[in-house]
Protein backbone atom coordinates (compact mmCIF):
# COMPACT_ATOMS: atom_id res chain seq x y z
CA UNK A 1 0.00 0.00 0.00
CA UNK A 2 1.28 3.57 -0.95
CA UNK A 3 -0.19 7.21 -1.07
CA UNK A 4 0.68 9.30 -4.02
CA UNK A 5 0.02 12.20 -5.87
CA UNK A 6 -0.77 10.42 -9.56
CA UNK A 7 -0.40 11.99 -12.51
CA UNK A 8 -4.26 12.23 -13.66
CA UNK A 9 -4.61 11.53 -17.61
CA UNK A 10 -7.81 12.41 -18.53
CA UNK A 11 -10.86 12.69 -16.55
CA UNK A 12 -13.65 12.47 -18.57
CA UNK A 13 -17.91 11.38 -18.99
CA UNK A 14 -18.34 7.20 -19.44
CA UNK A 15 -21.92 7.05 -19.87
CA UNK A 16 -25.56 7.76 -18.02
CA UNK A 17 -24.43 9.28 -14.58
CA UNK A 18 -21.01 7.29 -14.77
CA UNK A 19 -17.08 9.43 -15.09
CA UNK A 20 -13.71 7.40 -15.81
CA UNK A 21 -10.43 9.01 -14.44
CA UNK A 22 -7.32 8.01 -15.85
CA UNK A 23 -4.10 8.04 -13.52
CA UNK A 24 -0.33 7.25 -13.14
CA UNK A 25 0.30 5.23 -10.28
CA UNK A 26 2.83 2.55 -11.48
CA UNK A 27 3.82 0.79 -8.28
CA UNK A 28 -0.03 0.62 -7.08
CA UNK A 29 -0.93 -0.78 -10.67
CA UNK A 30 1.87 -3.34 -10.21
CA UNK A 31 0.68 -4.57 -6.99
CA UNK A 32 -3.17 -4.44 -7.42
CA UNK A 33 -5.44 -7.76 -7.19
CA UNK A 34 -8.46 -8.07 -8.67
CA UNK A 35 -11.55 -6.88 -6.33
CA UNK A 36 -9.10 -4.09 -4.33
CA UNK A 37 -9.62 -0.74 -4.06
CA UNK A 38 -7.99 2.65 -3.62
CA UNK A 39 -9.13 5.45 -1.16
CA UNK A 40 -9.07 8.69 -3.46
CA UNK A 41 -9.15 12.40 -1.28
CA UNK A 42 -11.54 14.76 -2.75
CA UNK A 43 -10.69 18.28 -1.00
CA UNK A 44 -12.24 21.70 -1.58
CA UNK A 45 -10.78 23.47 1.01
CA UNK A 46 -12.29 21.49 4.02
CA UNK A 47 -15.06 19.31 2.68
CA UNK A 48 -15.17 16.48 2.07
CA UNK A 49 -12.93 15.30 4.98
CA UNK A 50 -12.81 12.04 4.13
CA UNK A 51 -11.74 10.05 1.68
CA UNK A 52 -13.77 8.11 -0.68
CA UNK A 53 -12.82 4.55 -2.02
CA UNK A 54 -13.31 3.38 -4.91
CA UNK A 55 -13.04 -0.29 -6.82
CA UNK A 56 -10.06 -0.46 -9.89
CA UNK A 57 -11.79 -0.48 -13.20
CA UNK A 58 -9.45 -0.88 -15.41
CA UNK A 59 -5.31 -1.15 -15.76
CA UNK A 60 -3.30 -0.36 -18.40
CA UNK A 61 -1.30 -3.60 -20.41
CA UNK A 62 1.91 -2.01 -19.50
CA UNK A 63 0.58 -2.14 -15.69
CA UNK A 64 1.48 1.88 -15.37
CA UNK A 65 -1.78 3.27 -15.03
CA UNK A 66 -5.20 2.71 -13.31
CA UNK A 67 -8.84 3.56 -14.15
CA UNK A 68 -11.73 4.06 -11.98
CA UNK A 69 -14.92 4.39 -13.14
CA UNK A 70 -17.00 6.05 -10.95
CA UNK A 71 -21.01 7.38 -10.58
CA UNK A 72 -21.70 10.82 -9.40
CA UNK A 73 -23.68 10.91 -6.07
CA UNK A 74 -22.96 13.47 -3.60
CA UNK A 75 -20.18 16.68 -3.07
CA UNK A 76 -17.21 13.71 -3.37
CA UNK A 77 -17.88 12.62 -6.95
CA UNK A 78 -19.32 16.11 -7.72
CA UNK A 79 -15.92 17.71 -7.01
CA UNK A 80 -13.57 14.69 -8.36
CA UNK A 81 -15.29 15.30 -11.89
CA UNK A 82 -14.54 19.20 -11.63
CA UNK A 83 -11.20 19.80 -9.83
CA UNK A 84 -8.86 16.78 -11.25
CA UNK A 85 -8.62 17.63 -14.94
CA UNK A 86 -6.27 15.69 -16.86
CA UNK A 87 -2.91 17.35 -16.13
CA UNK A 88 -3.43 17.72 -12.49
CA UNK A 89 -3.05 15.20 -9.57
CA UNK A 90 -4.88 12.69 -7.46
CA UNK A 91 -3.98 11.65 -3.94
CA UNK A 92 -4.71 8.23 -3.65
CA UNK A 93 -4.13 5.13 -1.25
CA UNK A 94 -3.96 1.98 -2.36
CA UNK A 95 -3.95 -0.91 -2.99
CA UNK A 96 -6.49 -1.53 -0.45
CA UNK A 97 -8.26 -4.50 1.24
CA UNK A 98 -8.65 -8.01 0.47
CA UNK A 99 -9.96 -8.74 -3.56
CA UNK A 100 -11.65 -11.98 -5.15
CA UNK A 101 -9.72 -15.28 -5.20
CA UNK A 102 -10.50 -17.77 -8.29
CA UNK A 103 -10.49 -21.53 -7.39
CA UNK A 104 -7.77 -23.37 -8.29
CA UNK A 105 -8.25 -25.50 -11.85
CA UNK A 106 -11.67 -23.66 -12.07
CA UNK A 107 -12.52 -23.51 -15.83
CA UNK A 108 -15.79 -21.95 -15.87
CA UNK A 109 -17.49 -18.87 -13.70
CA UNK A 110 -20.20 -16.45 -13.45
CA UNK A 111 -19.73 -12.68 -13.30
CA UNK A 112 -22.57 -10.83 -11.92
CA UNK A 113 -22.71 -7.20 -11.32
CA UNK A 114 -25.51 -4.34 -10.94
CA UNK A 115 -25.28 -0.30 -11.62
CA UNK A 116 -21.91 0.83 -10.50
CA UNK A 117 -21.50 -2.58 -8.68
CA UNK A 118 -20.26 -3.82 -11.96
CA UNK A 119 -16.84 -1.59 -12.17
CA UNK A 120 -15.28 -4.17 -9.46
CA UNK A 121 -15.44 -6.77 -12.12
CA UNK A 122 -13.44 -5.45 -15.46
CA UNK A 123 -10.00 -6.48 -13.10
CA UNK A 124 -11.42 -10.10 -12.44
CA UNK A 125 -12.13 -11.23 -15.71
CA UNK A 126 -8.93 -9.78 -17.41
CA UNK A 127 -7.31 -11.94 -14.55
CA UNK A 128 -9.28 -14.87 -15.38
CA UNK A 129 -9.17 -14.75 -19.37
CA UNK A 130 -5.08 -14.75 -18.13
CA UNK A 131 -5.68 -18.20 -16.64
CA UNK A 132 -8.07 -19.64 -19.70
CA UNK A 133 -11.13 -19.46 -17.28
CA UNK A 134 -14.18 -18.85 -18.94
CA UNK A 135 -16.36 -16.12 -17.95
CA UNK A 136 -20.13 -15.94 -18.21
CA UNK A 137 -21.42 -11.87 -17.73
CA UNK A 138 -24.49 -10.81 -16.18
CA UNK A 139 -24.91 -7.16 -16.29
CA UNK A 140 -27.45 -5.03 -14.69
CA UNK A 141 -28.43 -1.79 -14.60
CA UNK A 142 -31.60 0.92 -13.99
CA UNK A 143 -31.33 2.15 -17.80
CA UNK A 144 -29.01 1.19 -21.20
CA UNK A 145 -26.84 4.56 -20.20
CA UNK A 146 -25.76 3.17 -16.95
CA UNK A 147 -25.01 -0.34 -18.37
CA UNK A 148 -20.89 -0.30 -18.17
CA UNK A 149 -18.29 -2.73 -19.31
CA UNK A 150 -20.09 -4.63 -21.64
CA UNK A 151 -17.31 -3.92 -24.23
CA UNK A 152 -14.72 -4.80 -21.93
CA UNK A 153 -15.87 -8.15 -21.41
CA UNK A 154 -17.63 -9.20 -24.70
CA UNK A 155 -14.06 -8.37 -26.14
CA UNK A 156 -12.50 -11.46 -24.88
CA UNK A 157 -15.55 -12.94 -26.80
CA UNK A 158 -17.18 -14.09 -23.74
CA UNK A 159 -20.83 -14.49 -23.62
CA UNK A 160 -22.34 -11.27 -21.79
CA UNK A 161 -26.23 -10.88 -21.10
CA UNK A 162 -26.59 -7.31 -20.18
CA UNK A 163 -30.23 -6.58 -18.71
CA UNK A 164 -31.82 -3.34 -18.06
CA UNK A 165 -34.98 -2.89 -15.86
CA UNK A 166 -36.42 0.00 -18.82
CA UNK A 167 -35.86 -2.90 -21.42
CA UNK A 168 -36.83 -6.03 -19.08
CA UNK A 169 -39.19 -4.78 -16.39
CA UNK A 170 -40.18 -7.73 -13.91
CA UNK A 171 -37.22 -10.02 -14.83
CA UNK A 172 -33.70 -10.17 -13.02
CA UNK A 173 -30.25 -10.91 -14.88
CA UNK A 174 -29.84 -13.83 -12.93
CA UNK A 175 -33.21 -15.47 -14.49
CA UNK A 176 -30.79 -16.59 -17.43
CA UNK A 177 -27.80 -17.74 -14.89
CA UNK A 178 -30.37 -20.06 -13.69
CA UNK A 179 -31.08 -21.48 -16.88
CA UNK A 180 -26.77 -22.02 -17.30
CA UNK A 181 -26.68 -23.44 -13.93
CA UNK A 182 -28.69 -26.32 -14.75
CA UNK A 183 -26.90 -27.47 -17.71
CA UNK A 184 -23.66 -26.42 -17.00
CA UNK A 185 -21.31 -26.95 -13.86
CA UNK A 186 -19.90 -22.92 -12.87
CA UNK A 187 -16.85 -23.56 -10.65
CA UNK A 188 -17.29 -20.00 -8.72
CA UNK A 189 -19.65 -17.28 -8.51
CA UNK A 190 -18.98 -13.12 -7.84
CA UNK A 191 -21.58 -10.72 -7.32
CA UNK A 192 -21.56 -6.98 -6.64
CA UNK A 193 -23.86 -3.78 -6.80
CA UNK A 194 -27.09 -5.77 -5.62
CA UNK A 195 -27.83 -7.60 -2.06
CA UNK A 196 -30.91 -8.41 -4.03
CA UNK A 197 -29.20 -10.23 -6.50
CA UNK A 198 -26.67 -11.71 -4.18
CA UNK A 199 -29.14 -14.13 -2.65
CA UNK A 200 -30.62 -15.36 -5.52
CA UNK A 201 -26.75 -16.04 -6.95
CA UNK A 202 -25.72 -16.78 -3.20
CA UNK A 203 -28.69 -19.74 -3.27
CA UNK A 204 -27.53 -20.54 -6.91
CA UNK A 205 -24.00 -21.14 -5.61
CA UNK A 206 -25.32 -23.81 -3.14
CA UNK A 207 -27.76 -25.69 -5.00
CA UNK A 208 -23.93 -26.01 -7.38
CA UNK A 209 -21.97 -26.44 -4.26
CA UNK A 210 -19.58 -23.45 -5.93
CA UNK A 211 -18.07 -20.60 -4.10
CA UNK A 212 -19.28 -17.34 -4.29
CA UNK A 213 -17.65 -14.24 -3.59
CA UNK A 214 -19.60 -10.77 -2.75
CA UNK A 215 -17.70 -7.40 -3.00
CA UNK A 216 -19.35 -5.47 -0.70
CA UNK A 217 -19.74 -1.77 -0.67
CA UNK A 218 -19.66 0.67 2.93
CA UNK A 219 -19.17 4.01 3.73
CA UNK A 220 -15.47 4.19 4.61
CA UNK A 221 -12.81 6.72 6.76
CA UNK A 222 -9.68 5.90 6.90
CA UNK A 223 -9.54 2.68 4.42
CA UNK A 224 -7.25 0.48 6.23
CA UNK A 225 -8.82 -0.92 9.54
CA UNK A 226 -7.87 1.87 11.97
CA UNK A 227 -11.15 3.61 12.20
CA UNK A 228 -13.60 0.55 12.53
CA UNK A 229 -15.89 2.62 10.76
CA UNK A 230 -16.65 0.13 8.24
CA UNK A 231 -17.81 -2.78 10.27
CA UNK A 232 -20.19 -5.27 9.32
CA UNK A 233 -21.76 -8.66 10.84
CA UNK A 234 -19.62 -11.35 9.84
CA UNK A 235 -20.71 -14.98 10.34
CA UNK A 236 -17.19 -17.16 11.23
CA UNK A 237 -18.19 -20.54 10.48
CA UNK A 238 -20.58 -21.81 7.29
CA UNK A 239 -22.18 -24.08 9.51
CA UNK A 240 -22.01 -22.10 12.61
CA UNK A 241 -25.54 -19.68 12.76
CA UNK A 242 -25.01 -18.50 15.98
CA UNK A 243 -20.95 -17.53 15.79
CA UNK A 244 -20.93 -13.97 14.05
CA UNK A 245 -18.50 -11.32 14.45
CA UNK A 246 -18.08 -7.43 13.73
CA UNK A 247 -15.28 -6.89 11.14
CA UNK A 248 -13.83 -3.85 9.16
CA UNK A 249 -15.28 -4.20 5.62
CA UNK A 250 -12.11 -2.04 4.06
CA UNK A 251 -9.66 -4.78 5.80
CA UNK A 252 -11.05 -8.31 5.81
CA UNK A 253 -13.15 -7.42 2.68
CA UNK A 254 -14.47 -5.43 0.99
CA UNK A 255 -14.84 -9.23 -1.04
CA UNK A 256 -16.14 -11.68 1.34
CA UNK A 257 -17.84 -15.56 0.76
CA UNK A 258 -21.32 -14.74 0.53
CA UNK A 259 -22.02 -17.57 2.88
CA UNK A 260 -20.38 -14.69 5.55
CA UNK A 261 -22.28 -11.68 4.96
CA UNK A 262 -26.12 -12.97 3.44
CA UNK A 263 -26.80 -14.50 7.13
CA UNK A 264 -29.05 -11.58 8.40
C1 LIG B 1 -14.83 -0.83 -1.58
C2 LIG B 1 -15.70 0.19 -2.29
C3 LIG B 1 -15.59 0.31 -3.67
C4 LIG B 1 -16.38 1.26 -4.35
N1 LIG B 1 -16.22 1.38 -5.69
C5 LIG B 1 -16.89 2.32 -6.35
C6 LIG B 1 -16.67 2.51 -7.75
O1 LIG B 1 -15.87 1.81 -8.39
N2 LIG B 1 -17.38 3.49 -8.36
C7 LIG B 1 -18.27 4.30 -7.68
O2 LIG B 1 -18.88 5.18 -8.28
N3 LIG B 1 -18.48 4.14 -6.36
C8 LIG B 1 -17.82 3.19 -5.68
N4 LIG B 1 -18.01 3.05 -4.34
C9 LIG B 1 -18.96 3.96 -3.66
C10 LIG B 1 -18.29 5.33 -3.48
O3 LIG B 1 -17.29 5.23 -2.50
C11 LIG B 1 -19.33 6.37 -3.06
O4 LIG B 1 -20.28 6.51 -4.07
C12 LIG B 1 -18.67 7.71 -2.81
O5 LIG B 1 -17.88 7.63 -1.64
C13 LIG B 1 -19.71 8.77 -2.65
O6 LIG B 1 -19.09 9.97 -2.30
P1 LIG B 1 -19.87 11.36 -2.43
O7 LIG B 1 -19.14 12.34 -1.58
O8 LIG B 1 -20.06 11.71 -3.87
O9 LIG B 1 -21.29 11.05 -1.88
P2 LIG B 1 -21.83 11.31 -0.41
O10 LIG B 1 -22.26 12.74 -0.31
O11 LIG B 1 -20.87 10.79 0.61
O12 LIG B 1 -23.08 10.36 -0.45
C14 LIG B 1 -24.11 10.50 -1.44
C15 LIG B 1 -25.05 9.33 -1.33
O13 LIG B 1 -24.37 8.10 -1.61
C16 LIG B 1 -24.44 7.21 -0.50
N5 LIG B 1 -23.12 6.56 -0.34
C17 LIG B 1 -21.93 7.18 -0.16
N6 LIG B 1 -20.94 6.28 -0.01
C18 LIG B 1 -21.51 5.06 -0.09
C19 LIG B 1 -21.02 3.73 0.02
N7 LIG B 1 -19.74 3.44 0.23
N8 LIG B 1 -21.91 2.73 -0.08
C20 LIG B 1 -23.20 2.98 -0.29
N9 LIG B 1 -23.72 4.20 -0.39
C21 LIG B 1 -22.90 5.24 -0.29
C22 LIG B 1 -24.76 8.09 0.69
O14 LIG B 1 -25.49 7.37 1.68
C23 LIG B 1 -25.63 9.16 0.07
O15 LIG B 1 -26.95 8.73 -0.07
C24 LIG B 1 -17.27 2.09 -3.63
C25 LIG B 1 -17.38 1.96 -2.23
C26 LIG B 1 -16.61 1.01 -1.59
C27 LIG B 1 -16.72 0.86 -0.10
S1 LIG C 1 -12.63 2.61 6.98
FE1 LIG C 1 -11.46 2.80 8.80
S2 LIG C 1 -11.55 0.77 9.57
FE2 LIG C 1 -12.51 0.60 7.63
Amino acid sequence: MEQILAPVVFNRHLTGDYWLIEIEAPDMAAALKPGQFVNIRIENSLAPYLRRPFSVYRISQDRRRIQVAYKIVGEGTRLMRDTMPSGGRCDVIGPLGKGFSLPPGAKRIAVIGRGIGIAALPTLVDAAAEQGIEVHAYLSARTRDNLVAEDIFSQYGFPVYAHTDQDSPGTLVTDPLKELSQTRKIDAFYVCGSNRLARVVHELAETQGAPAEIAMEQHMACGFGDCHGCVINVKLGRDEPEETAWKEVCHYGPVFNTWEVLHA
